[in-house]
């Protein structure tokens, strides 16, 4: 096997190629921006057990990703193409090469042709990502992305353009429910279950023929696998990790796509706090696969240029009608607000400094007193409070997008959902877990002009995270599926037959 070039090793199967990650990254980040320091947030609970969370047991190793450098405005505009792309992985399973049938021609022809698309697509996004204007040149009917709240609205938008013409995701057959295809649709693992659901119905990208898919989804649900083979207390997740390990055993023997990347065209998703637990039983799911993941915690092994960050959304009643909306910021007399349980050293030290204090200003209850309803506490106040809690997401970064309040992520090693398209600076404040005891002077000293920019920009973001019963195009069903599509795009998958 003599490499040609530093791309195509002849006898890597796989080439992983970090690059579009990095230039959607190193994009742009025009506008205003804000003082800033980490990242967000959260509280984990369920409504089936409250697990215990503690994933020390996870393997992962943190990784550094080029999305938190970009956080601190990294920008490397020459880098060569070639230079970006590095080989990461070896096959480890070599097929017999003299096993070509016509169908396997098929196949490579197949996808030697998305590959191609691909590439083509990588270099149109390059180009768009070259255009450094706030607002997108593409023409669209339904919405232009504009404005800082992105790190390139062009290059965003034309690869959002490029993912509703090539994007196709196989679901594996596989499976029974209630574990497989099956999720919860409402409480605080609604993500979870929604998009299973929406993945389920395919309306949009999904394809029965497996040759012509770009992305395989593993459907398998965390949230059930918990509420039916976890004991409660026993902290013994070997049950769990058995399913994940013979469920992915059954689709590398059954399937041919498994092994041809060692599963790095494969995705994942949960919003439980044990899905990167889940997934670690399995060593290249884990280190490998794209894992869309509302904990997504760098420290647990989240990867940002593989694996996604899937919003926390809590749907009480499975429906965001009456969620949306809020006063106007001149009608908001709170400056910040939080209510929520001690869970985690962060509510804790958020509750500590501020629960008995009783601010009018900063107001943060464990509990809120009888009557006071916690939707008009959000829609009221002018900062909503989104500490993390036994896991890095919360659902209150959406719950305060969704009313309109400037969310002020209070959290360690998270990485916010949609971070490759969308600047957080614009739209939100980042309070270091060390500053809590100033979170009123830090607030306090944002001017009012940068307030009532950065919550006319909250209004704007709100569409990424809205759950429409019918997807509706750059809602977050599809903003999900084009995080995926990006991870996607950073990988190169050749054929041993070929
Ligand atoms: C969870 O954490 C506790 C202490 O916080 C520890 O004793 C226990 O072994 C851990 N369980 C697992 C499964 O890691
Ligand atoms: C940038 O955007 C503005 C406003 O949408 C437009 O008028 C202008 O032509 C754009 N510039 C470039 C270089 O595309
Ligand atoms: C995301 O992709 C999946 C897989 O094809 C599809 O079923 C789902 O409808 C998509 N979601 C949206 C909102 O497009
Ligand atoms: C994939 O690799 C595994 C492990 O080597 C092997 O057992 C399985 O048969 C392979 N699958 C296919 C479809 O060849
Ligand atoms: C953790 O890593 C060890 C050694 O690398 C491996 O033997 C073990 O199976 C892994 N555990 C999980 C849960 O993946
Ligand atoms: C993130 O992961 C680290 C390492 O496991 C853990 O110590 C930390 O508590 C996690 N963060 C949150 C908010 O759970």
């Amino acid at each position: 096997m003599t490499p040609s070039s530093s791309f195509w090793f002849s006898s890597f199967k796989l080439v992983l190629l970090p690059l579009l990650v990095f230039l959607l990254v190193v994009v742009s980040t025009l506008g205003p921006q804000q003082p800033s320091s980490l990242h967000p947030l959260s509280f984990a609970s369920s409504l089936l057990q409250e697990p215990t969370s503690n994933n020390s047991i996870l393997n992962g190793s943190s990784t550094d990703s080029s999305f938190l450098e970009a956080e601190t405005d990294f920008f490397a505009p020459n880098i060569p193409f070639s230079d970006a792309i590095m080989e990461k992985e070896t096959p480890r399973h070599d097929m017999s090469k003299n096993k070509e049938s016509e169908a396997a021609v098929k196949r490579n022809s197949k996808l030697e042709r998305i590959e191609a698309n691909l590439a083509r697509v990588r270099s149109s996004i390059k180009q768009a990502a070259l255009v450094r204007n706030l607002t997108s040149t593409h023409q669209d009917p339904d919405y232009v992305p504009q404005g800082p709240i992105y790190r390139n609205a062009n290059a965003f938008h034309r690869s959002y353009m490029e993912m509703e013409k090539l994007f196709k995701i196989y679901v594996y057959e596989e499976g029974e429910p209630p574990i497989f295809h099956n999720g919860p649709c409402r409480s605080i693992y609604s993500s979870e279950g929604r998009f299973i659901h929406e993945l389920e119905k395919g309306k949009f990208y999904r394809t029965r023929d497996p040759d012509e898919a770009l992305v395989y989804f593993l459907p398998f649900s965390v949230v059930m696998l918990v509420h039916y083979l976890y004991k409660p207390e026993s902290h013994k997740t070997d049950a769990i990790g058995r399913v994940v390990v013979d469920y992915v055993d059954v689709i590398a023997g059954k399937h041919r796509y498994w092994n041809r990347s060692l599963g790095a065209d494969h995705f994942m998703l949960s919003c439980h706090d044990w899905g990167p637990r889940a997934s670690s039983y399995v060593p290249d799911l884990f280190h490998k696969s794209i894992r869309v993941l509302c904990n997504a915690n760098t420290s647990e092994g989240f990867n940002p240029s593989k694996d996604a960050s899937f919003p926390e959304i809590n749907l009480l009643t499975g429906e965001v009608e009456g969620l949306l909306g809020g006063p106007s910021p001149s009608r908001r007399s709170i400056l910040a607000f939080f209510a929520g349980r001690l869970h985690g050293y962060i509510r804790y030290l958020l509750l500590n400094e501020w629960r008995d204090k009783l601010d009018p200003d900063v107001q943060v209850f464990d509990q809120l007193p009888r009557g006071v309803s916690y939707m008009s506490k959000l829609k009221n106040s002018r900062f909503c409070l989104c500490p993390s809690g036994y896991e890095v997401a919360s659902p209150r970064i959406v719950e305060a997008i969704y009313a309109e309040c400037v969310p002020v992520l209070i959290s360690d090693n998270y990485v916010p959902p949609f971070s490759d398209v969308l600047n957080w600076k614009a739209f939100s404040v980042q309070v270091a877990v060390k500053d809590i005891p100033n979170i009123k002077n830090i607030l306090m000293g944002i001017s009012q002009r940068q307030y009532l920019r950065m919550q006319r920009r909250v209004k704007q973001v709100q569409r990424h995270f809205v759950v429409n019963a019918a997807p509706k195009r750059y809602d977050v069903f599809h903003m999900i599926n084009h995080s995926i599509w990006l991870r996607r795009l950073n990988i190169l998958v050749r054929d041993f037959d070929s």
